[in-house]
C-alpha cells in the first residue's frame, strides 16, 4: 500500500460527498447479518419487559412466533431462543434440559410450523435448568467436564428432534463439539449446524442477560473455571481451531465490543464463519445512555454494529437485531 504526498493526495476528497463515500466505502451492514436473540417464558399472550434491558422483553410461545414472523418479514435470517425456566424445574440433574417438551423445544417446533423459513438457533448450556446455575454439573463444589458433556449431547440431540437450524453450544465444556457431531451424524441429522461459542469469556457484561433468564439469583459462584480469561487471545485461536476440526460450521466470539480483537485474529487465521454476539450488558450500555441522551441511539446502534464487519464478523447476535434492520430497511425505500 502506497500513499501519495500532499496535495497529489488528499484524503478528503474520496470524503466529499455521499457519493463517493458510498463508493469507496469498505464494509455495510446488512439484515443477512443479523441473529435475534430472544427469551422465551410460558403462558399466553405474555410480555415481561426486562428492566435492565430497555425495549427487551421474555416472550410467551405464541408472541415468539410472531416475533419470527415479524423478524422473517424484516428478511432477519435467523432467531436465537433462551428459554425463561421456572425455578421449580431447576433440578441437580438438569433433566428438563433434553425432555421432548420443555419450553425451548415447544417454542422450536412452534416457529418452525409457521415460519418455516427463518433459521432456528439454540442455546446448549445446562445454566438455565441447574439449581445452582452453573452451565455445567457440579460434583463437590467443582464444575465437572465429561458428565456435562453426555447431558449437552442429549440436549442438542432433543433440539434437533424438535427442528432446530443451528446449535449453540454456550457452556464452554471440552469435547462437546466432537460429541454433539458425532450423535447428530448417528442420529441423521447431518444437517443441523453447530454455532460454537468457541471463545467466550467469563465476562461481567452478562449480568441483564442472566436477569432476562432468571439466573442471577441461582448462581453460585463464578463461571471462571470454564469460560476464558479475559486476558488470554491465543487460548481464544486454540479453541476456535479444535472447535472446527471437531465439527463446528461456525465459530463465535463473545461479548463482542471489548473484543473485536479476537474477532479479527479468529477470521483471519481460519476464514471461517465467525461471529460476535453483542451480548446484554453492551446493549445495556448503549440504550441506558441513550436513554438519558447522552448517546444518539441510532447511530451507536449502527456504528457499533458496522464495527463488527470491520473486525472480520459474517453476522452479529443482538438484540437491536429488529430495529437495525428497520433502519436499514427503511434506507432502501
Ligand atoms: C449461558 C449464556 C449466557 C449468555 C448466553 N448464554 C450467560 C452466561 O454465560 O452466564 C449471555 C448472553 C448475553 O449476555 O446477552 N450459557
Amino acid at each position: 500500500m502506497t500513499t501519495g504526498r500532499y496535495p497529489a493526495t488528499r484524503f478528503r476528497r474520496t470524503r466529499s460527498s455521499d457519493a463517493l463515500r458510498r463508493l469507496t466505502r469498505q464494509e455495510t451492514l446488512s439484515v443477512d447479518d443479523l441473529i435475534w436473540p430472544v427469551f422465551v417464558m410460558e403462558g399466553e399472550n405474555g410480555r415481561d419487559p426486562i428492566a435492565s434491558m430497555p425495549e427487551v422483553a421474555r416472550l410467551t410461545i405464541d408472541n415468539v412466533v410472531r416475533a419470527a414472523e415479524e423478524a422473517a418479514g424484516l428478511g432477519i435470517p435467523a432467531i436465537c431462543l433462551f428459554p425463561y425456566i421456572d425455578p421449580s424445574l431447576k433440578t441437580e440433574d438438569c433433566a428438563e434440559a433434553w425432555s421432548a417438551d420443555n419450553l425451548s423445544n415447544r417454542a422450536v417446533r412452534a416457529i418452525k410450523a409457521a415460519v418455516p423459513e427463518i433459521a432456528v438457533m439454540t442455546d446448549i448450556a445446562l445454566d438455565p435448568y441447574n439449581i445452582n446455575g452453573h452451565d455445567g454439573y457440579v460434583v463437590d463444589g467443582e464444575i465437572v467436564n465429561d458428565k456435562t458433556v453426555e447431558a449437552l449431547v442429549k440436549m442438542a440431540l432433543a433440539q434437533a428432534e424438535a427442528g432446530a437450524d443451528i446449535l449453540g453450544p454456550s457452556d464452554m465444556m471440552d469435547g462437546r463439539i466432537g460429541a454433539m457431531r458425532a450423535a447428530l451424524e448417528d442420529a441423521g441429522h447431518v444437517n443441523v449446524s453447530i454455532l460454537s461459542y468457541a471463545a467466550k469469556y467469563a465476562s461481567a457484561f452478562y449480568g441483564p442477560f442472566r436477569d432476562a433468564v432468571g439466573a442471577s439469583g441461582a448462581l453460585k459462584g463464578d463461571k471462571k473455571t470454564y469460560q476464558m480469561d479475559p486476558g488470554n487471545s491465543d487460548e481464544a485461536l486454540r479453541l476456535v481451531e479444535r472447535d472446527l476440526i471437531e465439527g463446528a460450521d461456525m465459530v463465535m466470539v463473545k461479548p463482542g465490543m471489548p473484543y473485536l480483537d479476537i474477532c479479527r485474529r479468529v477470521k483471519d487465521a481460519f476464514g471461517a464463519p465467525t461471529y460476535a454476539y453483542q451480548v446484554s450488558g453492551e446493549y445495556a450500555m448503549l440504550m441506558g445512555a441513550a436513554e438519558r441522551g447522552w448517546l444518539d441511539g441510532p447511530r451507536v446502534m449502527e456504528e457499533s454494529l458496522l464495527a463488527f464487519k470491520r473486525a472480520g464478523c459474517d453476522g452479529i447476535l443482538t438484540y437491536f437485531a429488529p430495529e437495525m434492520a428497520r433502519v436499514l430497511t427503511a434506507r432502501q425505500g
